[in-house]
């Protein structure tokens, strides 16, 4: 099915187009911390500028469920924003406050305007069609470029396209969301083999569908990060004190074999870095993954891992990697990680990464380049490859 996009929106010269961002940005002492979701928004801006359109964009920040906290209000995402345009960005209140309306009807072509945070409103997360139909009185058109969000059924995600469409005015992706769309589905459709998927991160819970979901699809899985001690705990190995998700262990352990009757090579950690705690400043011993002593936990994937799993993705000409492989934020289990993002950088293969935690790594190793797409989306881009329906995409697509 097609995705509505830019090139389906017709004439915005003078007209109103409300755009759905992902603006979730890293904050810092009022500063935004990391402007990559920022920019990556910019194309999609700047071709509507481009276009004479006047833009009202929105955003959620964090999770304030439903009420105002300053702490979370969009004025340092306003501030990156007008210098990243290089041009003034209004800040505008609340979508239901009056003075919201009349500063949208201020706007001159070509200007650009921020609603404040659209989860300070309940209505938001309710995907509330009051909510929405307040958000669709600002503008002629909608544009979706939060890929970030669009696993989310919320009121700026679904609802307010929905009505857009009922109410004859044009819901189109905008030029991430398309490419997100374009470069996921090639991984669900027709990927180059071998296809290797990395997984990493802390909870098994959250990977269990991405996981039977890739068996379909991947040569070989390679699982790092705190959910493999779940995984290695259901093979009955000695885990320590690392986490693992009791609850999960049967599903895990059925995951994984049917995954492994499929055919995929499904590959644990052989090798831990363990420590008593987590911090930065404690004694730190390799050990067997599978008899991790009782007082340590395993934070990092130890170096014969790393080596292992460089050596299954070297040959791939397909990548796929979400998580990291330990505690990478404290140094001494950042080189699991390091070494992860080296490893799939070095390959001649297609390779795509999602996931917060994934991408900065790859952006403090200065290897952005390397990489084919860095996806915004961390759950979004599971859920997608996983084969969901996403609220904030299917709405978006040409009926069939
Ligand atoms: C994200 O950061 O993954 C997106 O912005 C979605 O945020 P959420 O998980 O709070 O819905």
């Amino acid at each position: 099915m097609g995705l509505r996009t830019l090139d389906d929106l017709g004439r915005v010269a003078d007209r109103t187009v409300f755009v759905r961002a992902d603006l979730n940005v890293p904050l810092e002492s009022g500063r935004v911390a990391d402007d990559a979701r920022i920019r990556a928004t910019l194309p999609t801006l700047g071709e509507l500028l481009g276009r004479g359109a006047r833009l009202v964009v929105a955003s959620h920040l964090g999770r304030p469920k439903g009420a105002v906290r300053d702490d979370l209000r969009m004025a340092p995402v306003v501030v990156r924003l007008a210098e990243l345009l290089g041009a003034p960005v209004r800040a505008l209140g609340l979508p239901r406050e009056p003075s919201t309306r009349a500063g949208v009807e201020g706007l001159a072509s070509g200007e650009v305007a921020v609603l404040e945070n659209l989860r300070f409103d309940p209505g938001e997360e309710a995907n509330d069609p009051t909510f929405a139909g307040a958000l669709a009185e600002l503008a002629d058109a909608y544009v979706d470029d939060a890929f970030g969000a669009a696993h989310r059924a919320h009121a700026s995600v679904r609802a307010l396209p929905e009505l857009m469409l009922a109410s004859g005015r044009s819901a189109v992706a905008g030029r991430l969301m398309q490419r997100e769309v374009e470069v996921l589905s090639r991984l669900r459709r027709d990927p180059a083999r071998p296809y290797v998927a990395v997984l990493g991160g802390a909870k098994v819970s959250d990977k269990l569908g991405v996981i039977r979901a890739l068996a379909e699809r991947v040569d070989a899985l390679l699982v790092g990060g705190a959910m493999a001690f779940t995984l290695l705990a259901a093979e009955g190995a000695r885990v320590g004190r690392s986490l693992v998700e009791l609850d999960r262990l049967g599903d895990a352990r059925e995951a994984v074999a049917a995954a492994r009757a499929r055919g995929v090579r499904v590959d644990l950690p052989v090798d831990v870095v363990a420590a008593p705690e987590v911090a930065a400043d404690v004694p730190t011993a390799v050990v067997d993954a599978r008899a991790i002593p009782e007082e340590l936990m395993g934070l990092d994937i130890g170096p014969r891992t790393a080596e292992a799993f460089g050596r299954a993705l070297a040959g791939a000409r397909t990548v796929f990697w979400n998580g990291p492989m330990g505690v990478f934020e404290l140094e001494p289990f950042a080189v699991g990680t390091r070494s992860i993002a080296l490893a799939i950088a070095a390959t001649d293969a297609f390779c795509v990464v999602g996931g917060g935690d994934s991408l900065l790594a790859v952006r403090q190793a200065g290897l952005e380049e390397a990489y084919d797409h860095l996806s915004t989306g961390g759950g979004a881009s599971l859920e997608f490859l996983e084969g969901r329906e996403l609220p904030g995409i299917s709405i978006l697509e040409e009926a069939s």
